[in-house]
């Protein structure tokens, strides 16, 4: 058993990052961590200071861009730039190969300022294809049991 605060931060627009989430959540409660689930609306600054792990679910919508419902924290990132240098994390990035110029590029974004504000990857970025046949679900569960393994090798 841990004591660590995960937060799985979700930007959805039609509910399939938040049920991959759910999901991600349950194993990691499962496997002795503290965690839960947060709409990235609902995401501070406060929440960043207090927290250290995180696991940022987001898929893709627009030219690229992050959900509506994440604008607003990537904006804090991008123009705050808080410090994340004790922040651990990883993504799982939902998007579909219909769009290849833009594939993922909602969690690529998020993945990106969060090393850029110094935060540490623990494993590389999970990214799901819409049309692959695959569900997300079973893809991110097999990814995060790898991210809990990191997590616990990687000290706070
Ligand atoms: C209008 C629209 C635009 C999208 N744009 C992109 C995109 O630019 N790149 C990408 O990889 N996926 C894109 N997608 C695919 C979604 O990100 C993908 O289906 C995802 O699983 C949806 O998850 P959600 O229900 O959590 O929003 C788009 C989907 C829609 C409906």
């Amino acid at each position: 058993m841990s004591n660590q605060q995960i937060v799985v931060l979700v930007a959805s627009m039609s509910g399939v990052a938040e049920m991959v989430a759910d999901e991600v959540a349950d194993k990691l409660l499962e496997a002795g961590h503290q965690a839960r689930v947060v709409r990235m609306e609902k995401a501070s600054q406060k929440m960043l200071d207090a927290r250290d792990t995180y696991v940022i679910c987001s898929s893709t919508y627009g030219t690229g861009e992050v959900p509506d419902n994440g604008k607003a924290f990537y904006e804090l990132l991008t123009k705050d730039r808080p410090d994340l240098s004790s922040v651990r994390y990883g993504v799982i990035a939902l998007g579909s190969m219909d769009y290849p110029q833009t594939f993922c590029g909602g969690g690529k974004a998020f993945d990106a300022i969060f090393a850029e504000l110094g935060a540490k990857r623990l494993v590389d970025r999970m990214e799901h294809d819409a049309k692959s046949g695959v569900y997300p679900e079973d893809a991110a569960l097999e990814w995060i049991d790898g991210w809990i393994e990191a997590l616990t090798k990687e000290p706070a």
